[in-house]
């Protein structure tokens, strides 16, 4: 999920500015949304945000600022979920591994509302970087409010994120994305279902093991494999093997099997009713490709370069095998409708 952003901000191209432009109402202090996007604020008319001399808007969209959150306005096609703007403190940030860091964060609302596969966008305080950055939500303890983010330092922001510490605060977005299904959260009794992650696609699987360990009430949990690919250093592997069987493939061949996560699986003939997997592009088209094989169920959690989070760019587009209502074409926003896809319903 964690994606460096486009160059540019949502919706902007070069051009001659029109005299007045609708945008998506940003996140945070309705005021504020001229400076961010470059333009001059005029007025907010039926939840709308009238912005001057912003070119390039392709769309029009309508999103509702409530009090404590934001909600996507069914016209818009934007499935209507929860989301909130927080400020959120900052406990505790700890590397785990080479340019990897553990950041936990207090929230009000975010920890509560979040489900397995979703992410949260992350601004900078550095106001030079307008856009967010997409996280995987990697724990969420609805009770306490404790959000947990794993991110690889990839840039400039995610770099800023990493100097963060105890007492510190950023404003987030979140949860943003669809997460995983009800039907693969629930119902799982008796199956066994892989885990799969890859690299930096391992911690939205500790949310989801977390997750489906506990399961239904009275049917108990599936069998859980994890399996983990590494480049080199490993991490979250405890946090993986308090719920799950843990199998390890790294490039390098210092511990599990030498090759990647299919190598792994193949090598100990693992077999599977249910894969859910994250990670980069080829491991997943490899894995679309072995649940076809195999019979086996797959969802996918797609990492994807992202600029807006929240539907209105289209610069997260991956090809889809029917046609999306928004853009009349076979396209899926990764940010809106997935990050997390049924891998029968999208081409990699
Ligand atoms: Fe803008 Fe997905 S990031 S539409």
């Amino acid at each position: 999920m964690q994606a460096a952003p486009r160059s540019r901000p949502c919706g902007r191209t070069s051009g001659k500015p029109s005299a007045e432009r609708l945008r998506v109402l940003p996140p945070g202090k309705v005021k504020d949304a001229g400076a961010k996007y470059g333009g001059e604020f005029r007025e907010i008319r039926k939840n709308r945000v009238i912005v001057r001399g912003i070119p390039g808007e392709h769309k029009k969209r309508v999103v509702k600022e409530q009090e404590t959150g934001m909600q996507a306005g069914q016209e818009t096609g934007i499935r209507a979920v929860q989301k909130f703007r927080e400020k959120a403190e900052v406990l505790q940030n700890t590397r785990i591994a080479k340019g990897i860091y553990d950041l936990r964060l207090k929230t009000k609302q975010i920890a509560a509302a979040a489900k397995p596969g979703q992410f949260v966008s992350v601004y900078s305080n550095d106001h030079s970087r307008l856009l967010p950055r997409p996280i995987s939500i990697c724990g969420a303890d609805p009770e306490s409010g404790e959000l947990r983010l794993v991110f690889r330092v990839a840039g400039r922001g995610t770099e800023e994120f990493s100097r963060l510490s105890a007492g510190d605060r950023v404003d987030l977005t979140g949860p943003l994305g669809n997460g995983f299904p009800e039907s693969v959260l629930k119902g799982q009794a008796g199956k066994t279902v892989f885990l799969i992650g890859g690299g930096i696609g391992i911690p939205p699987m500790v949310q989801l093991a977390r997750t489906l360990a506990a399961g239904d009430d009275e049917k108990g949990a599936p069998r859980l494999i994890s399996v983990l690919g590494f480049r080199d250093e490993l991490f979250l592997v405890d946090d993986l093997k308090a719920y799950s069987e843990v199998v390890i493939a790294t490039e390098d061949g210092s511990c599990g099997t030498k090759g990647n996560v299919l190598d792994a699986i193949r090598g100990r003939n693992l077999k599977a009713d249910v894969i859910c997997a994250c990670g980069p592009t080829p491991m997943l088209r490899a894995l679309r490709v072995y649940a076809q094989e195999t019979g086996a169920e797959c969802w996918l959690s797609l990492e994807e370069k992202m600029a807006c989070g929240i539907g209105a760019c289209l610069s997260c587009v991956c090809k889809s095998t029917d046609i999306d209502e928004h853009s009349r074409v076979r396209n899926k926003r990764v940010c809106t409708e997935g990050p997390v896809f049924n891998s029968i319903d999208i081409e990699l």
